[in-house]
């Protein structure tokens, strides 16, 4: 697999791992073409202007190299942020950090984005069963 550096240093080195007990919302997302997991946590609180921020963020996940790197690339995009910025990250903007995905590897960046939209729901007391890119990669093959 055709891989940056910058993608391969995230695999490696994820940053934001784990797990996180006082999270204010948890976002679970499978990956309909590949059957992988992510968990994604986040800690939200007020910032100056009375805005929900993610002050922290953590993630667990049983998937690919692509998966994890954009996972971890995500967490760093978004901490600190307010949450109505946070869910404007697309998946096209964290595969250009990550210096390109292959393109069979892009759908693995869905669990990224869609665990975050989830954790986000829960902690504002929404549910989304599937989100519309979870479906939009349904038909999809690594
Ligand atoms: Fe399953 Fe990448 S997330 S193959």
């Amino acid at each position: 697999m055709n891989y940056s550096d910058i993608l391969m240093a995230h695999f490696k080195h994820p940053k934001n791992q784990g797990e996180m007990q006082d999270a204010s919302g948890v976002g679970e997302v499978g990956n309909p073409v590949c059957g992988d997991m992510m968990k994604i946590y986040i800690k939200v609180e007020k910032d100056k202007d009375g805005d929900d921020y993610i002050k922290d963020v953590k993630f667990q996940t049983l998937g690919c190299a692509a998966a994890i790197a954009s996972t971890s690339m995500l967490t760093e995009m978004v901490k600190g942020i307010k949450l109505k910025d946070a869910l404007k990250i697309t998946r096209e903007q964290i595969a250009e950090k990550l210096g390109g995905l292959p393109k069979e590897k892009i759908h693995c960046s869905i669990l990224a984005t869609e665990g975050l939209k989830k954790a986000i729901a829960q902690y504002r007391g929404e549910t989304i069963e599937k989100t519309e890119e979870e479906k939009e990669v349904e038909g999809e093959h690594c």
